[in-house]
């Protein structure tokens, strides 16, 4: 088989913005309102670190050719070391493809984007690391959040000496937009929005994201884990409004498929093109973007789980309504339920895990969520499980259900 020649030069791209200095900014509030929001040069020129921006990405021979008698990666092509009779159907003993183009078209039909806006990376936690690696310069950037929020967020910029500036959400779990852009400095690179929120399971209105990229110069992050779940579906479309908007999603909820490690960041093709720059090569094993390509090829599978996981939404949210010692559940348009006791969530929590092995999360440390407890919504006898563990446990712990 002769080689084959790949049509598509994904790197060129990056000659063409290291060639453009990066003009240093004194302040990340826009100061005229423009929807894409730059003055000059693209998005990444504008907000990536300097030294990023002239990375010179790994390149290998696959880059170019991708078929053909393939003697130039060092693999093994004797095949993998497995059981004797087991196939070999993925070609194990060869690198992944560095691109993911299959999947990622079938991504972009999905949600309604283009191929170049995608980035795959192993869950949408390598999507957050990367962004602060490629945008915030440590020792020196912040970043800001909204808690109660995803704890990542918080790892990501303290393992990137970044610092965080914390913009509490309101009581009932809304976005305080203008003490957001209040708290916005001249090193507030990025801004960090979780919609549905976990833990609060509360969709972030679009319009405040708009207003948040409409006045930020840098990037506004819409971590959408669990937009699958929620009743007004994704901002992606955003994402070719404003250029400063980066959308993260991920199979690891919906698609019920944690265990294969795959989530996108959607966005402006020149900040993918970076994300592309810094990740290692081949970051998408062969067995994860098979199953992957596999589930989006299955979206008929996904609406049905979706249907059930909603109705036992509805149903365990009644019946936690129900209990006398439950003082709020809070509404959900995702696939778990935030809800607080009167009083010992966090016994019991432990009497549920220890006593009746059921593990929910107390959540009862984070801001508005006192005595709260958050719980998964599971498979209809899990769910039922959960429900008689949470009264046991109430009753062992406090003495009365009544
Ligand atoms: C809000 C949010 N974002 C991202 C993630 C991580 O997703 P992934 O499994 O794709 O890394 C989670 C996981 O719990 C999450 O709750």
């Amino acid at each position: 088989m002769s080689a084959i020649s790949r049509s598509t030069a994904p790197y060129c791209f990056l000659a063409a913005i290291a060639a453009v200095a990066v003009v240093a900014a004194t302040s990340t509030l826009k100061t005229h309102k423009s929807k894409t929001g730059n003055a000059a040069g693209n998005v990444a020129e504008r907000l990536a670190r300097k030294n990023i921006l002239s990375l010179q990405p790994y390149r290998c021979a696959r880059d170019d050719y991708e078929e053909g008698t393939l003697l130039d990666a060092n693999e093994n092509s004797l095949g993998p070391t497995q059981p004797r009779q087991m196939s070999n159907p993925l070609s194990l003993e060869r690198y992944p493809s560095p691109y993911q183009w299959e999947l990622k078209t079938l991504y972009a039909d999905l949600r309604g984007c283009k191929k170049e806006q995608i980035f795959v990376g192993v869950g949408s936690d390598e999507a957050i690391d990367m962004l602060f690696r490629i945008f915030c310069k440590p020792g020196s950037d912040n970043v800001i959040t909204t808690p109660p929020t995803y704890g990542m967020y918080s790892v990501c910029a303290n393992v990137n000496d970044v610092a965080i500036k914390k913009v509490p959400l309101t009581p009932s779990f809304d976005l305080r937009v203008e003490a957001m852009l209040k708290a916005v400095d001249k090193n507030t690179k990025m801004i960090f929005v979780c919609s549905p929120g976990n833990p609060t399971a509360k969709s972030v209105p679009s319009s405040d994201v708009e207003k948040l990229a409409g006045a930020f110069s840098g990037l506004v992050v819409v971590d959408e884990a669990y937009v699958d779940f929620a009743k007004n579906g994704s901002m992606t479309y955003l994402t070719s409004k404003y250029d400063n908007i980066v959308v993260l999603q991920t199979l690891s909820k919906a698609f019920g498929l944690a265990g294969i490690r795959c989530g996108f960041a959607i966005g402006h093709p020149s900040v993918i093109q970076l994300m592309n720059n810094v990740k290692a090569p081949y970051n998408l094993n062969s067995l994860t973007s098979e199953r992957a390509i596999k589930a989006l090829q299955s979206i008929d599978v996904l609406k049905s789980n979706m249907s059930k996981i909603l109705h036992e939404r509805s149903r365990v949210g009644a019946a936690l309504e129900a209990l006398p010692f439950v003082v709020r559940v809070c509404e959900s348009d995702s696939n778990f339920l935030l809800f607080q006791l009167k009083s010992d969530a966090r016994k019991v929590y432990q009497t549920m895990a220890d006593t009746f092995h059921v593990v929910a999360r107390f959540r009862g440390t984070e801001i508005h969520c006192e005595e709260c407890i958050r719980v998964t919504i599971g498979k209809r006898e899990e769910n039922d499980i959960f429900l008689g563990a949470l009264e046991g446990a109430w009753e062992s712990v406090v003495g009365s259900t009544i």
